[in-house]
Parts: C-alpha cells; structure tokens; sequence
C-alpha cells in the first residue's frame, strides 16, 4: 500500500489523500464513511464490476452509456436529473467510478449539484490511475472542441486499486502509458520532494514487464501531478507542463477522426516536441536519440501517415495554451526537464511533423 497528500491548503483547506492499495474494491467499506453515496459508472464497467456496485445502493447508482462520445452536456444533465430524483442532499457525496471520461463528468455533477457537494474518485484505467483522477479538472466536450466547459473542483479522496487493470483492455493500457512516458520527460521540472528516475525504470522494464512495478509507476506519477498541483492548481503556469506533447496529439487525434487513441497521439506528440526542441537548440542530439528511442523501445507511437502540416496548424491554433492566436508549445529540455515556449513560428511547427 502506498499513500500520499495532496496539500492545498488555501481559505479552506482542499488537501486530500491518494491511497494506492491493491484489493481496495473488496474493502471498500473500510474507506466510506456513515453517509451516503451517489455511484456514476458506465454499463460496460457496470456489467464487470457487477459485486463492487452490489454493496451500493441500487436508487443511488446512475450508470451512463460508454465512451467519449457520451461526454456532453446531455448526459450531465441526465446526471444531474438522477440525483435530484433520488435526492441527493448537500451532505452527501458522489462516487465516480470508471476513466477519465467518467471522473470528469462525475466531477463536474458534484462541483455544480446543490452548488457543490464532495467527491470521491475511484479511478478504473491506467490513464485515470496516474493522471486525471488527481487534480480537479472536470468537465465534458461540446461541438466547440474537448473539455472547454467545467470546473477546477478537487476530490475528498482518490482510492486507486491497481487490481482493476487486470480486466481493462491491451489498447487503454497503452493510452495510459502515454501520460506515464511523460512524465519521464517532465519529472525534473515538478518540484516534487522525491525523484522517481522514471528513464531509468523505462530502460529497465519491457513493455510486458511494466504490469509487475505499475504501483511504483502510479505512485510516482500521482506523486508529480500532486507536486503541480500543490504549486499551481488552477493552470496559471508550471500545470501547463502536463501538457507536453498533446497540442500535437489534439490535433492528431481529430485528423485521424479519433481512430488513433490519445495516448498514442501523445507520445507522437512527445517525439515531435524533441524535434523541435532540437531544432530550436534547446536539447542536444544525443538527448533527441535518447529520447526518441526510449518511446520507440515500446512501440506504442502510431504509425501516422504523412500529416498535413497547414491543417495540423490550424487545428493547433484552437488549443487553450494559444495566447494572441499564438501557438504555446512545451518542449522537453535535457534530463527530464521541459518548459513552455511561446516564440514558437509554424515554420518551426511545420520542420517538427514525423
Ligand atoms: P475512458 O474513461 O473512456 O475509459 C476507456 C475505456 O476503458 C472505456 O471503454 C471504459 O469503459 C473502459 N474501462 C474503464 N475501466 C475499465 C476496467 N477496469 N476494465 C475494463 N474496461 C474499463 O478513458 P480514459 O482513458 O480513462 O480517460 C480519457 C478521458 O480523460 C478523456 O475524456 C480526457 O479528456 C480525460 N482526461 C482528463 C484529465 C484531467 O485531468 N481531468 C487528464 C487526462 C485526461
Ligand atoms: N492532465 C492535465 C492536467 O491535469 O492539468
């Protein structure tokens, strides 16, 4: 068992715990507490984790339909009618349980529902597990493009049980390890207390092997978000960090009409950003070798066709890190250190495209 502290003390304190415990499914009750719980879930989840949503009351369950497609404003409001229909009051608290996609509308519903009721996060994919479940952003898409509407509302708890990666499929195991790679790139640059040498782990480790240390993976990545988090927890700087490679991944994705996944596209995204930095001269060659041969050691970056570069750019120019319709872009600096750079020109962008 693993446990950290999510410290965000402000006018109230927000601080919060991770508990990272194989096995926490089966004792859940030792983790709630004498109130009650409105669980969010999707029905293919449902159906796998059919005992866990036994010991939670059937009224106060509201399963939502499964995929990012799911993630709009209709469903929230689904959501929302549930939980009203069932009274849910201001002392209760919801449960989310599934991926990101679950964690952030379950996030927004509590941030807005009564005006706010608390939260815990349950989180069912590697993705989740090592990135969005910590943190506070939720939300849901809509036609203007992913996650521009929501709130910056922190959990009361995050339980993760690695366990449930056992049942999740080859292909999401994979988009989580696209976040989990970048943090390899970024770890430096966090301010966390601890340095996990995530490179080292990743030279170490196959692919396949990386199942037996996944609590140690998860550990130092919550630890590196929690690490951001605590110093800048509303994105007005060093947050933006955990964006490294996904302007080029956003828009890799909505070209390939979301066939490529988005952790595929991230670490597409990486391989371009250690492009331009070299371009730049920010990192030397031996580093761009380093690093590229790192994410193609596991063979997870899709193979892209060649991309159009004026599309590419204009789909980069909806990205939330644009500033005076300028493209920001953060670039991996040498050992495992990265920061944004907003002297970026498309010529730059355009010699960056694999
Ligand atoms: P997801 O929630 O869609 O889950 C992926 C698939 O795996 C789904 O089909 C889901 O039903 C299934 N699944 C989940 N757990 C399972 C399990 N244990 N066994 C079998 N199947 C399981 O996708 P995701 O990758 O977890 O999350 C992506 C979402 O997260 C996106 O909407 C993205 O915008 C969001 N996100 C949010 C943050 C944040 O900080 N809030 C950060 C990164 C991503
Ligand atoms: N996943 C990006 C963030 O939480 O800021």
């Amino acid at each position: 068992m693993k446990n950290l502290c999510v410290n965000l003390k402000k006018e109230t304190d927000l601080s919060y715990p991770i508990i990272i415990e194989r096995g926490i499914l089966d004792n859940i009750e030792n983790h709630l507490e004498d109130r009650k719980y409105f669980l969010i879930t999707n029905d293919k989840i449902a159906k796998i984790y059919a005992n866990f949503l036994s010991k939670f009351n059937k009224a106060r369950t509201v399963i939502i339909k499964d995929g990012e497609k799911y993630k709009n404003l209709k469903t929230i409001e689904y959501i929302l009618n549930k939980l009203l229909d069932n009274r849910i009051e201001r002392k209760d608290c919801i449960v989310a349980f599934g991926g990101g996609v679950i964690g952030d509308m379950a996030g927004f519903c509590a941030s807005s529902i009564l005006r706010g009721v608390d939260f815990i996060q349950i989180p069912t994919t590697l993705l989740s597990q090592v990135d969005s479940s910590v943190g506070g952003k939720t939300g849901f898409n809509n036609k203007h493009g992913k996650n521009l509407v929501g709130a910056f509302y922190q959990p009361k708890k995050v339980l993760i049980d690695p366990n449930v990666l056992n049942t999740l499929p080859e292909k999401e195991f994979q988009c989580g390890m696209g976040e989990v790679i970048k943090y390899a790139f970024i770890e430096r640059s966090c301010g966390a207390k601890e340095y996990f040498n995530l490179f080292e782990l990743f030279e170490k480790n196959n692919v396949n092997e990386l199942i037996n240390i996944i609590e140690d993976i998860i550990y130092a990545c919550v630890s590196l978000k929690a690490a951001v988090v605590e110093q800048d927890e509303k994105e007005k700087g060093l947050r933006a960090l955990l964006n490294l490679g996904h302007t080029y991944a956003h828009a890799i994705e909505k070209i390939s009409n979301y066939k490529i996944s988005h952790g595929q596209a991230v670490l597409a995204g990486i391989k371009m950003a250690l492009k331009a930095s070299l371009i730049k001269g920010v990192i030397n060659e031996n580093y761009y070798n380093f690093g590229t041969n790192l994410i193609d050691k596991y063979n997870l970056a899709p193979k892209l066709k060649k991309l159009n570069p004026d599309k590419i750019i204009d789909i980069m120019k909806s990205d939330k890190k644009v500033k005076n319709s300028k493209i920001n872009l953060i670039l991996p600096r040498t050992a495992a250190q990265a920061a944004l750079f907003d002297d970026i020109d498309e010529l730059l962008i355009k010699d960056s495209l694999i």
